[in-house]
């Protein structure tokens, strides 16, 4: 069988995890959602629901060995029809990817604006970004064709040949970048402003919004709840102790999220006191930030872009690699057409969600006061935390016992795996539903 090694098997699990989320998404997210209090709950959430959910995840693909439905089915010792139906989780992936795909071509368009001038000030800056999203929609395609065959390409080679080998080469060239630009950062005056701007909470800012953001974002940005990490389990090999694969996970998409998070507003403050601009921010504010450093500015710009770049197409690759594997199953197909036909799904909705920001078009687009585009995002913070609910349901209760005793038994001590069990039977589950039905109805 085509399994990871131990090694491979964590390179393309952070590599799965480290993605546009810790990079673009989080330092933005920081400044819309409180600072310190989002980063503080988002913390939190990481270590006493992400890690005991990454585990179950990782357990239900490891023991299983299929595809999303398959393993559920595999294991589950009644209502396995029900439990096989878990297999919607794959399909939001290939939801997420509809955006993503988009996200990671607007990066390339910046790898390449990196070799030229870049913006001068943030009026022009944002002129720039948002005439690119509201106008330039065949420059835009093109990239986001360019991410697709990437993607699909890596996805296509499979396990081993593809992602494994993709990563081993990605990852190790992304942390060396953000560690660079991170050193960098240290040696400007701003660095302290960061420091304080990420970690000082300020509780008067928390508020149900914040805390399922806050929430919603520690899924996304372990890749929890959508089947990523147990089809990636499934071709572990055996023996692999997945309590210390979790924790290296959580804690590498941890840290790259701090260190991106502290590198960027420490480049942002020593330009402007204003950290609030988006979405945007790596895409506006960097890029002016860069130009004031003259060519040495191109060349971080450059380094930048294009680490986000490899962070973007690793996460993409997981993110299709779920519903490709159950497609070459139910379909009985080879891997090169369920890569098509997934492929083209994200694809063709990846270009709707293009059009949803194109000014002649976005009309159509838009329903209330959300486009395409937000809308598959603020979904997607809905169906990750119930992906986690099913997942811990399924291991607290559906799990045959002896199982889970005897997978476990070796790598949990007995207090620390009734604690795990009593997280993943009640505490999880109840506080996510709160949280999702209070988003709801809200
Ligand atoms: N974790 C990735 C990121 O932070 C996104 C992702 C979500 C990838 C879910 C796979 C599954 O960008």
């Amino acid at each position: 069988m085509n399994n990871f090694t131990k090694l491979g098997f964590i390179m393309a699990t952070v590599g799965a995890a480290v993605g546009l989320g810790n990079i673009w998404k989080f330092p933005y997210m920081v400044a819309e959602q409180g600072g310190g209090a989002f980063v503080l709950i988002y913390l939190f959430t990481i270590v006493f629901v992400g890690i005991s959910v990454l585990i179950a995840e990782m357990l239900i693909g490891y023991l299983g060995r299929g595809d999303v439905g398959q393993s559920f089915e595999v294991l589950a010792t009644k209502n396995k029809y029900l439990w096989g139906k878990s297999v919607f989780m794959a399909f939001t992936g290939l939801f997420i990817l509809t955006f993503y795909s988009v996200v990671i071509g607007w990066i390339v368009r910046y790898i390449f604006l990196s070799f030229g001038s870049l913006p001068v000030g943030i009026e022009n800056s944002k002129e720039l970004f948002e005439s690119f999203l509201s106008s330039d929609f065949i420059p835009q395609i093109s990239f986001h064709t360019l991410a697709f065959i990437v993607v699909a390409f890596i996805v296509i080679k499979g396990i081993k040949s593809g992602i494994e080998k993709a990563n081993y080469f990605l990852m190790p060239v992304l942390m060396l970048i953000i560690f660079g630009l991170f050193v960098y950062s240290i040696s400007l005056d701003s660095f302290s402003t960061s420091l304080s701007f990420i970690f000082n909470p300020d509780f008067s800012k928390l508020n149900s919004d914040v805390m399922l953001s806050a929430v919603g974002h520690a899924f996304f940005t372990i890749s929890l709840g959508m089947g990523t990490i147990l089809t990636y389990s499934a071709s572990l090999p055996k023996k692999t102790n997945i309590v210390k694969a979790s924790f290296w996970v959580a804690f590498f998409d941890t840290a790259v999220a701090l260190f991106a998070g502290v590198m960027i507003y420490a480049f942002l403050f020593s330009y402007t006191s204003e950290a609030n601009s988006g979405p945007g921010l790596v895409f506006i504010s960097l890029p002016v930030v860069f130009e004031s450093f003259g060519v040495l500015g191109n060349f971080l710009s450059l380094i930048f872009f294009v680490g986000l770049f490899f962070a973007g197409i690793s996460s993409a690759v997981s993110l299709l690699e779920p519903v490709v594997m159950y497609l070459i199953r139910v379909l009985k197909t080879s891997r090169a057409k369920a890569v098509i036909y997934s492929g083209l799904f994200f694809y063709i909705v990846g270009i709707l969600v293009i059009f949803s920001s194109i000014d002649s078009t976005k009309e159509y687009l838009t329903w209330g006061d959300k486009n395409l585009f937000d809308w598959i995002d603020h979904i997607t913070y809905l169906l990750l935390p119930l992906g986690g609910i099913i997942m811990s349901l399924f291991v607290g209760f559906v799990l045959p016992r002896e199982l889970l005793i005897n997978t476990m038994k070796n790598q949990m001590n007995k207090v620390v795996f009734n604690v795990w069990i009593f997280n993943l039977r009640f505490i999880i589950p109840i506080a996510l539903i709160w949280m999702i039905l209070d988003k709801v109805f809200s």
